[in-house]
């Protein structure tokens, strides 16, 4: 069933999302479903989202939540543990890391303050498997003066993620932008309304080739240009 099937037709604890997520989401977790996975989501409120995850994903995914609100401890069931702590509070955070390991998939749909964002993406980014994915949503906070946003400011979650952009392309930029373990693991980037997915990958070098017959038909495979991978670590 589809994910907007299990979240329209949802008679669980509710669940709130914007409906164009769930397509969304789909696209970039769906080769996820029925595999051994283990998903965090920060940010519990009533549950819902949990059991939506737990539904979508199978009886072989570890669902794991943060939320600051204690009483999101009564959300844990089968398959779900749920840890109280501040999604901004980067010790609590390496905790739930070390306890659990590291994640395919992370949803930051907590406090939605771009502050706090940027601390959860800063220390859980790196723990997301090769080829996981880390997903921050309703990112139209990032332009509400009220979450301390605002267009182009440069302490939003928007902003950080603009100039990620270069870092992920910094192969490519003569040395104008340092090769970092960010460039090194990221494989793409993906905005959409209110939300940015970030899916990890390694490639072993950037390659481009020209493969095919010429006119005389003659095979060809001739290198045009070739980046060795730098190693960050
Ligand atoms: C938008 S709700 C989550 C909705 C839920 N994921 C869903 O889809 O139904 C946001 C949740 O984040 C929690 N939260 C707010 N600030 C937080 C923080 N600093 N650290 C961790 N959780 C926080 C709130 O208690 C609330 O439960």
């Amino acid at each position: 069933m589809s994910l907007w099937h299990l979240f329209n037709l949802n008679d669980g604890k509710t669940v709130f999302k914007w409906t164009h997520y769930l397509p969304i989401y789909e696209r970039h977790f769906e080769r996820f479903v029925n595999r051994p996975l283990s998903i965090l989501e920060i940010g519990c409120l009533h549950g819902g989202s949990l059991q939506m995850w737990k539904r979508y994903f199978g009886p072989l995914v570890n669902i794991v939540a943060i939320d600051i609100d204690p009483n999101a401890k009564a959300h844990e069931e089968d398959q779900i543990s749920v840890r109280i702590g501040d999604q901004s509070d980067e010790k609590f955070l390496f905790n739930v890391v070390e306890e659990f390991g590291q994640f395919d998939i992370i949803v930051d749909d907590g406090s939605h303050l771009p502050e706090h964002q940027i601390k959860s993406f800063k220390v859980l980014y790196p723990n997301i498997k090769d080829s996981g994915v880390y997903v921050v949503e309703d990112l139209h906070t990032n332009y509400w003066p009220e979450y301390s946003g605002g267009l182009k400011k440069d302490t939003t979650f928007i902003e950080l993620s603009k100039n990620l952009i270069d870092e992920l392309n910094a192969y490519h930029t003569r040395g104008v932008v340092d090769v970092t373990e960010f460039t090194n693991s990221t494989f793409s980037m993906s905005f959409y309304d209110s939300m940015i997915f970030f899916e990890k990958g390694r490639l072993p070098r950037r390659h481009d080739l020209i493969i095919g017959k010429d006119a005389a038909g003659n095979r060809l495979w001739q290198e045009k240009q070739s980046v060795p991978y730098k190693n960050t670590k």
